[in-house]
């Protein structure tokens, strides 16, 4: 598949399953959010992991990635919080509400930028490539228990980002 059309699929799933838990109650809406919870962090995984090296290398302006991680880091804030919440009541509602906003700002930067602008330089070739690494990838993370826990320590998943790292990364 084409990396492309992975990420817009799961953007789908993820505003899908923000609708659901919207309406739900108790346990419902907690298990709803663990789903999003998971698929935000599987998501963010494999676009740190593969898409944007490959945007950044492929002549994507830095300071374009650089923001999009960014915005990676404060829905893994966001989500944090929420997941230290005891109860769901309105305080979560408020923070989940907050969250998709966060996400729907994110999502809408790149499908209207980025998405096009790796369209438009990188190979079909490439993008089929990188599209087989993040399929693998998310196979690999579907099967990991509560992948959500990973946000616990957002600080330690900044560091590991792109651009923060002292050696480069290796085109995959
Ligand atoms: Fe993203
Ligand atoms: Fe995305």
């Amino acid at each position: 598949m084409n990396a492309i059309d992975l990420l817009l699929a799961q953007h789908r799933e993820i505003e899908n399953l923000f609708g659901q838990c919207k309406k739900a109650s108790g346990e419902d809406k907690l298990e709803l959010f663990h789903a999003i919870a998971d698929l935000l962090v599987l998501h963010t995984s494999i676009e740190e992991e593969h898409f944007y090296p490959a945007a950044a290398t492929g002549g994507i302006p830095e300071a374009q990635v650089r923001e999009a991680l960014e915005e990676h880091l404060l829905v893994k804030r966001s989500l944090a919080d929420l997941l230290a919440q005891d109860a769901v009541d309105a305080e979560f509602d408020a923070k989940l509400q907050v969250l998709e906003e966060l996400v729907a700002h994110h999502v809408k930067e790149e499908e209207d930028e980025l998405f096009p602008a790796v369209e438009s330089k990188l190979s079909k070739t490439r993008l089929r490539e990188l599209g087989a690494a993040l399929e693998s990838m998310t196979t690999e993370l579907e099967e990991e228990e509560a992948l959500y826990e990973r946000v616990q320590d957002v600080d330690e998943l900044a560091r590991a980002a792109p651009f923060s790292q002292e050696e480069p990364r290796p085109r995959s």
